[in-house]
């Protein structure tokens, strides 16, 4: 039971990686799954299939871009369980139905979503573990499109991944005396997310796979594991680190 006695929020965990996480907090034992999305049914349908198979989990809606729900949802949870011991900051949307590289409004959706949700998440979550008192570690969902750049997709999504991954290390520097650890997580291909245009072509993800050492794609459940290593007390010395997660497609 590796989320024993842990209390964990998931943003976007609604669907893909997050519900993938979310499940295998419940399944670990986890004291509360807290998970949140803006698709109220899916986010209750993950919540429903965690307590059918003998886990705790709660839904509570969250826009990452709005401050005033954080607030909201981080009071919900120290009134419902006390305190926030791991955060994931998931939620995210991709940058690859654009043809206009430089559309500014797609910009601006982007950054808001995927690096300013981070920093929410960020600012809410860490004050409430601090409230806490006993560490806690904070998981920011980048990509490998935070580490290299890419020639077909908004550039809005590489700038917000690798946004991503500098704030994680900018949490780490400043709260590892308090015992909270932040890491980022660097997934590569895995299956396509809900927002996905191009990237989700058939086609292109067979073009994509032939720079990939391990010649797949990866399975949610792959990354799911990654992120229950960093929740969990095995990785206590692990912080400002980022675990890719792309059978190779960054080591070449
Ligand atoms: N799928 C991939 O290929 C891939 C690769 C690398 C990194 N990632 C990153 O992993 C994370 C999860 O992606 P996924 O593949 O599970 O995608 P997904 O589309 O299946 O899930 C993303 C979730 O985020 C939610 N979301 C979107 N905007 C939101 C908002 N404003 N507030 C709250 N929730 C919101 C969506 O409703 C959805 O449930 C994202 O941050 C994504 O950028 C994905």
């Amino acid at each position: 039971m590796r989320m024993k006695d842990k209390v964990a929020l998931i943003t976007g965990a609604a669907s893909g990686m997050g519900a993938a996480t979310a499940r295998l907090f419940g399944r670990e034992g986890a004291k509360m799954v807290f998970v949140a999305d803006v698709l109220d049914k899916e986010g209750a349908e993950v919540v429903d299939s965690i307590v059918k198979a003998g886990g705790r989990a709660h839904y509570l809606h969250l826009d990452v871009t709005n401050e005033t729900e954080w607030t909201s949802v981080i009071a919900a949870i120290e009134r419902e369980v006390g305190g926030l011991d791991v955060l994931v900051n998931n939620a995210g949307i991709s940058g690859s139905a654009e043809t206009d590289l430089y559309d500014t409004a797609a910009w601006n959706r982007l950054m808001g979503i995927n690096s300013t949700g981070v920093f929410l998440g960020m600012k809410h979550g860490i004050a409430a573990m601090k409230k806490q008192g006993r560490g806690g570690s904070v998981i920011n969902l980048s990509s490998i499109s935070g580490i290299v750049g890419q020639g077909y997709i908004h550039v809005g999504y590489n700038a917000s991944k690798g946004a991503v991954r500098l704030i994680t290390k900018a949490g780490a520097a400043q709260h590892g005396r308090d015992n909270i650890r932040v890491n980022s997580v660097h997934p590569g291909l895995m299956p396509p997310m809900r927002t996905s245009g191009r990237t989700a072509d058939p086609a292109t993800r067979a073009k994509t796979l032939k720079g990939v050492p391990m010649g797949r794609a990866g399975e949610v459940d792959e990354v799911a594991y990654a992120i229950l290593f960093l929740a969990s007390d095995e990785s206590s010395y692990v912080t400002g680190a980022e675990l890719v997660v792309d059978g190779g497609w960054t080591a070449v």
